[in-house]
């Protein structure tokens, strides 16, 4: 089924000036947005190989700053000092004079409107998925275990005391019904998926020492980002990444750090201590996590209200609920491809689309903050909530916060279609709002690793126009094309 784009009434200025979404909003004692309008963290691969910032990550930033939401979030950037591909880091001080940039140029396009968060990430090592033949032969365990399921299988206990070579060219001439009796569930997914570390590889010592090791990365990264100039920093415990991990029930850690939902969150509580202690009460520092896993096993909206109750008793921020977006059921990718967590249902709810089921994908994931809000505000907090998902029309995003659902509203991919639809809105024009289509055309560029633009401009230019900055095959500008009518700032 595919849902038609909402009709969208847009407000009069005075209707804007008057309306709860274009009025300020406390972030913590230290900050206050001017609205509570928000674009969230997206990657846009623009980085160079080695983490820094580009001029055209530069340009991206400074886009969205033009339209001048109330705050704006720099992608997941690495807070380790390890290559991680044309994804930001901040895991080094060298990394500094390029976010310095992206702090100064997102200030002057905003006119020092738009407050400006930086979301640091972890994550732990995913290899892409293997030549069959070059795994069977060269990265398989060949243990006790596996030759006594060989040997079953093949009804030759022969294989139990072979020569490991013998085993090895055996399961790379083998059906596949050998091999899934054979290989361990592990062992079959890495052959299938790739290899993906888990939090609960305790056999892996920098798996096992992350509560001891985290805490210090996080703080070190925050305080860079306080240092280049950013307003606050935002800590990525949502998705498929490390601390997300660690919120799952499917963190079955028996060292302290897994188990119980107690157990669950004590890290990500101490990370938030720790950067707290590092930056100091004047600097804002929020937590992205997610109000539902949508994965078998996974946190549904009950323990999520939980989580988010305690990260407000600890002193977030703010606190910003996402949905989805898991390995646990993406789709296997081609040999050669790393798994991407966005392609199956749980990657689905997280950037929903037009063809989603029942309600579409408009105000989605709205229940989910309104729950967690509920469960800090039950605990006599006011710590600010923040939904996203499908919102882009000043009525769902106005209604989303009269009815006390959340206290900010942030539209990712309608902010990306039109980085200006904030100030149209505004300035009672928001009959120019170039209105996202939730068809997801730019989310499979983020998972082919290319550079993100939006398919309803990104073909609008003039190719003899050198002013035009392009993608790496010349056939895509990168940014979208100025709003004409848009140089006065209200
Ligand atoms: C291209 C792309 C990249 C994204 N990268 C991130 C990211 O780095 N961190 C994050 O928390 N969410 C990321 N997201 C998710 C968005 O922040 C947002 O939660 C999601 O798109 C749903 O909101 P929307 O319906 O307004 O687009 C990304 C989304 C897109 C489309
Ligand atoms: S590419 Fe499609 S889904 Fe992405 S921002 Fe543009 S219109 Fe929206």
């Amino acid at each position: 089924m595919r849902h038609p784009l909402p009709a969208a009434r847009w407000p009069t200025e005075e209707e804007a000036a008057a309306s709860l979404l274009f009025s300020p909003v406390r972030l913590g004692p230290a900050l206050v947005a001017a609205h509570r309008t928000w674009v969230p963290a997206m990657v846009p691969w623009r980085a160079t190989e080695e983490g820094f910032a580009t001029p055209a990550v530069l340009d991206w930033y400074g886009r969205f700053a033009r339209g001048r939401p109330g705050v704006l979030v720099v992608e997941a950037t690495g807070i380790r000092d390890v290559p991680s591909g044309p994804l930001l880091r901040i895991g080094h001080d060298r990394f500094l004079p390029g976010l310095r940039a992206l702090v100064d140029r997102v200030r002057r396009e905003s006119g020092g409107e738009t407050r400006l968060l930086l979301q640091g990430i972890d994550f732990l090592a995913l290899r892409r998925r293997p030549e069959p033949g070059r795994f069977l032969r060269r990265f398989l365990a060949v243990d006790g275990p596996l030759r006594e399921r060989l040997a079953a299988a093949e009804g030759d206990r022969r294989w139990i005391a072979a020569p490991e070579e013998e085993v090895r060219e055996r399961l790379a001439a083998a059906p596949r019904a050998v091999l899934e009796a054979a290989l361990s569930p592990r062992d079959l997914e890495s052959l299938d998926f790739g290899h993906r570390e888990r939090v609960t590889d305790l056999h892996l010592p920098h798996v096992r020492d992350l509560p001891r090791t985290l805490p210090g990365l996080f703080a070190d990264a925050a305080d860079r980002a306080r240092r280049a100039g950013f307003d606050g920093f935002e800590l990525h415990y949502a998705h498929a990444y490390t601390m997300a991990s660690f919120l799952s029930p499917l963190n079955t850690r028996d060292d302290g750090w897994g188990g119980s939902r107690e157990g669950r969150v004590r890290l990500p509580l101490e990370v938030l201590a720790a950067v707290r202690g590092r930056t100091g009460p004047g600097f804002c520092v929020g937590i992205r996590f997610l109000g539902d896993e949508v994965i078998a096993g996974g946190t549904r909206v009950e323990e999520a209200a939980w989580f988010g109750a305690r990260f407000a008793e600890a002193g977030a921020d703010f606190l910003s609920v996402s949905k989805g977006g898991k390995f646990e059921d993406a789709r296997r990718p081609r040999i050669g491809e790393a798994v991407y967590p966005y392609t199956g249902p749980s990657g689905h709810e997280c950037m929903p689309t037009v063809r989603a089921d029942g309600a579409g994908p408009f105000g989605r994931n709205v229940p989910l903050a309104a729950a967690v809000r509920r469960a800090v505000r039950e605990e006599g907090r006011e710590t600010p909530v923040v939904a996203a998902g499908g919102i882009a029309t000043f009525d769902l995003a106005e209604g989303i916060l009269r009815r006390g659902e959340a206290d900010v509203v942030a539209a990712a991919r309608q902010s990306l279609a039109d980085p200006d639809w904030w100030r149209k809105m505004r300035l009672g024009r928001g009959a120019e709002v170039r209105r996202c289509e939730y068809t997801n055309y730019c989310e499979g560029l983020d998972q082919r690793h290319r550079q993100v633009t939006c398919r309803l401009w990104d073909r609008d230019f003039d190719p003899a126009d050198a002013a035009v900055a392009r993608s790496d095959d010349g056939r895509r500008r990168l940014v979208a094309p100025d709003w004409p009518a848009g140089g006065a700032a209200p």
